[in-house]
């Protein structure tokens, strides 16, 4: 082949491809070739590209300062190059390029540019496409557990209100007997004054036994007014007090229903945790074993049983009724929030679910529900603590 063929066969080779060829002399910068298709790609024609102040101008100026800070400082150190920027058409639109350099030094200092301009407009798309929507991933994620974050806020907070309306009833029920007492004193003690039968002994006997009822009223607004404070600090308690505590709140609805609690506790085990919030749990579980005793089991004697035991290094507590269990098909919804098979009034179905919270999310322990040949058995495992530390 000759030497022009040779020249011939590469600059239709470059002129072909669809990256486009350049080339500057870096002693003028001024423009030694650019290879005809630039025209098509930006618009502008080959002939205004005479100087490297026309590359510059041609940069979009939010790229065009770091663009060609970075090209010049490489080119002047004689490091071959990539720079990616927008280059603005002559219609005003943008187009991405990607500029890979390659330096010709001559002596010590840089004598040429040559290089390759591509158009990687439909990369750049594609890679944006991809920040845009993994940024409105990220924010659809950040917003569904900041959804997730509030239900959870609210939940809480109805679970608390039904938690102290449980309460409230519970000290209704137990101000019922006292208030109807007082009620009868009263009444008695008047009916004796309209006869004229009042005297010192009646009223001494009026006192001493109104205070009598009255601090039995006030006894149960102490024994409920725990479960109303903050809690600060977990401490170490004896599990069997927090058992036989919460049992003492609920046997005057548990005697008027006839139902009969059997313990079988051992003494001495204790957890580290607050005892006011597994009394709660326990009253929700032993609150539902009654509601579902009154519902179920009408001729058999009605029976609780709570067996408070150790198994290694946990405490487990189980609290078993005689009311027939749970059916199958929705055993195992029974801890969702708002689950509940009673009517409106009687139940809101947020008992298990805030116990199932107290237990597993406070006290780091776990609640499960399972039926044994009776009835329905629930179950609390806790890791024990010992109290030897502070004996
Ligand atoms: N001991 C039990 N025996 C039978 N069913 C029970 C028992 N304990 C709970 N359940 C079922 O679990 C449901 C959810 O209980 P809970 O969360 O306390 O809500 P609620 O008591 O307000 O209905 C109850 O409605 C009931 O169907
Ligand atoms: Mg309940």
């Amino acid at each position: 082949m000759s030497k022009v063929s040779d020249d011939e066969f590469y600059k239709t080779l470059l002129e072909s491809t669809l990256a486009i060829p350049w080339r500057i002399n870096w002693k003028t910068k001024e423009f030694t070739y650019i290879g005809p298709q630039i025209e098509g790609l930006l618009g502008w024609s080959v002939s205004s590209w005479k100087t490297a102040q026309d590359w510059i101008d041609r940069i979009h100026p939010d790229d065009r300062e770091h663009t060609v800070s970075y090209c010049v400082r490489l080119s002047d150190e004689g490091v071959d190059h990539e720079a990616d920027y927008r280059a603005l058409k002559s219609d005003g639109s943008i187009v991405w390029i990607r500029d890979v350099v390659h330096v010709l030094r001559g002596g010590d200092s840089t004598s040429e540019l040559i290089g390759f301009m591509f158009d990687i407009s439909e990369r750049k798309k594609l890679e944006n496409e991809l920040v845009e929507l993994t940024t409105s991933l990220e924010k659809k994620v950040e917003e569904e557990v900041e959804k997730n974050r509030q239900q959870q806020f609210v939940l809480m907070h109805q679970s608390r209100y039904a938690q102290m309306g449980e309460m409230f009833s519970m000290i209704a029920h137990q101000w019922r007997q006292p208030l109807n007492n007082l009620s009868i004193i009263i009444q008695g003690a008047f009916l004796k004054y309209k006869v004229g039968r009042f005297n010192d002994e009646l009223m001494l006997k009026l006192s001493h036994d109104s205070k009598n009822q009255i601090m039995q009223m006030s006894q149960t607004i102490d024994d409920f007014r725990d479960f109303f404070k903050p809690n600060r600090d977990p401490k170490v308690f004896i599990v069997n007090a927090s058992i036989l505590h919460a049992m003492t709140l609920l046997k005057p609805i548990f005697e008027q229903e006839l139902i009969i609690v059997e313990t079988q506790l051992e003494d001495n085990v204790s957890i580290k945790g607050f005892s006011n919030e597994l009394e709660q749990a326990l009253i929700n579980i032993l609150n539902n074993a009654k509601d579902a005793l009154i519902e179920n089991n009408s001729n058999k004697k009605k029976i609780i049983s709570i067996v408070l035991k150790k198994e290694k290094d946990n405490v487990v507590i189980s609290v078993e009724d005689n009311a027939g269990g749970i059916a199958d098909n929705i055993i195992d919804n029974v801890f969702e929030p708002y689950f509940s098979t009673k009517k409106e009034k009687d139940g809101t179905g947020l008992g298990l679910y805030m116990s199932k919270n107290i237990i597993e999310e406070h006290c780091h322990g776990r609640l499960s529900v399972e039926n044994s040949s009776r009835g329905a058995i629930f179950k609390i495992v806790l890791k024990e603590e010992s109290l030897s530390i502070i004996y």
